[in-house]
């Protein structure tokens, strides 16, 4: 599916953000190890997390999605089953990572398969620290396919994360959590944090300290969950692209509600008030452990900065649309220390200099980032543009966006992708003045 923009400079309403993809694909996790009755409010129905939900299902979790998108976890009278057929968990790394150390943790017989890009993901990452937790696990050289088969983990198990990823930390969480062991993860940067609030929010036993200014998080072996109905609050990562379209635009007053506004990943905000964003954050509320608020954003003269170091986990979803904000900025924009880009979806750094180098954007390219060189003007197109998405959907998004500032339309091909994370990108962006013609 490829998408064509329109020429547009007005951006103008109000949109409920899509449900976050991290927290819809946690609670379905926990929520079925819980085995209480539950009903999910505001959940993503994404490719990603319906892919986790079938996985979840093959292996007997039963949940059912009613005619309203609500999600209904019940109590099940029978425990987790093996299954034959690969879990297929597509081109979600949260939803494969997460659920391998979950289902090592249950101690199940499983395969697990996905596209073409997860299959291309490096998994050693997850499969060392279950390997050293006791776990069972074949790989093709750390790659897909992959298979376990029933063990007994290790009682107490210590690990410090070697890469700043909240995947990693999340499967040993949740190994631990099902199997009964008591777990101590060292983190050095600050990754999101969903699946610690998920727990302590269902009353897990879960203290987050910090030594060093390493976070300490300590999960005890005895855990007595009590599920509640749980509200996914917006994804701040999909919210991304309604507000860089709504800063870019030549006239704009957009409001987003229900954004996510977890401290861990709201560096996006940062990064572009950096810039010089105007973006107001009001009603800052609370919805099943997780902060939310609604946005406001209008057009803005954007600057160019830099972003390196601490930040970077934190924005690490958002750099693509970043360096789209970055190349209509005055000024120079220095982003470094993001090699982790290069095992998305897809290489996300070669993804954006790709589509820079057709819409002539000035850029270099680094191993672990890149300076981009921008201008606020809008760019003049001469002859038709076709940008490559690399079957990537924040690429897809960015490059959309970024047609906002293009005198002729561009096309962005393979957009399919985009289902996984914001089903209704298409309608919702339209919704407020910029159509996107299939
Ligand atoms: C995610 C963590 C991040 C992020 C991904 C979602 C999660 O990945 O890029 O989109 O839900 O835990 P890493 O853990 O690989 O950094």
């Amino acid at each position: 599916m490829n998408l064509t923009t329109s020429i547009n400079n007005q951006i103008f309403g109000t949109v409920q953000c899509p449900g976050d993809k991290s927290i819809s694909q946690r609670v379905l996790m926990i929520g079925a190890l819980m085995n209480q009755e539950m009903i999910v409010d505001g959940f993503l129905h994404g490719e990603d997390p319906l892919s986790t939900m079938n996985a979840l299902n093959q292996i007997g979790a039963g949940i059912t999605v009613d005619e309203n998108g609500l999600v209904h976890l019940s109590k099940r009278n029978h425990v987790f089953q093996n299954c034959d057929e690969p879990l297929n968990l597509g081109n979600s790394g949260t939803g494969l990572r997460l659920m391998l150390g979950l289902t090592s943790g249950i101690g199940l017989n499983l395969s697990f398969c996905g596209d073409e890009s997860l299959s291309s993901r490096p998994m050693s990452r997850i499969i060392n620290p279950l390997t050293e937790m006791g776990a069972n696990i074949k790989s093709s050289s750390g790659k897909l396919p992959i298979s376990i088969s029933t063990t007994s983990l290790q009682k107490q198990y210590r690990y410090e994360l070697p890469v700043a990823s909240a995947q990693v930390k999340s499967s040993i969480l949740l190994a631990g959590l099902a199997s009964g062991s008591g777990v101590e993860i060292i983190e050095p940067i600050q990754t999101r944090d969903h699946t610690e609030r998920m727990l302590k929010n269902f009353g897990a036993n879960i203290e987050i300290s910090s030594v060093e200014s390493k976070n300490i998080i300590q999960l005890q072996p005895s855990n007595k969950l009590v599920a509640k109905n749980y509200t996914v609050v917006g994804d701040i990562s999909s919210a991304a692209f309604l507000i860089v379209a709504a800063l870019i635009s030549n006239s704009s007053g957009l409001e987003i509600t229900k954004v996510g506004m977890n401290p861990s990943r709201t560096g996006v905000l940062e990064a572009l008030k950096k810039m010089g964003a105007n973006i107001e954050v009001k009603n800052q509320r609370l919805e099943s452990g997780e902060f939310c608020a609604d946005l406001t954003v209008k057009q803005s003269k954007l600057k160019g900065v830099e972003l390196t170091g601490e930040i970077i986990p934190n924005i690490i979803d958002e750099i693509p649309i970043l360096s789209i904000a970055a190349a209509f900025a005055e000024g120079e924009t220095l982003i470094r220390d993001a090699a982790e880009l290069r095992v998305k979806e897809s290489d996300r750094l070669q993804a954006v200099s790709d589509g820079f180098r057709m819409l002539g954007i000035a850029h270099k390219n680094f191993d672990d980032g890149m300076s981009i060189l921008g201008s606020s003007e809008s760019l003049c197109i001469e002859e038709p543009i076709f940008i490559e998405s690399h079957d990537d959907h924040r690429i897809a998004m960015s490059f959309l966006i970024a047609g906002l500032k293009c005198s002729k339309p561009i096309t962005v091909k393979d957009c399919k992708n985009i289902f996984t994370s914001f089903p209704n990108f298409i309608e919702l962006i339209s919704s407020v003045g910029y159509k996107l013609e299939k």
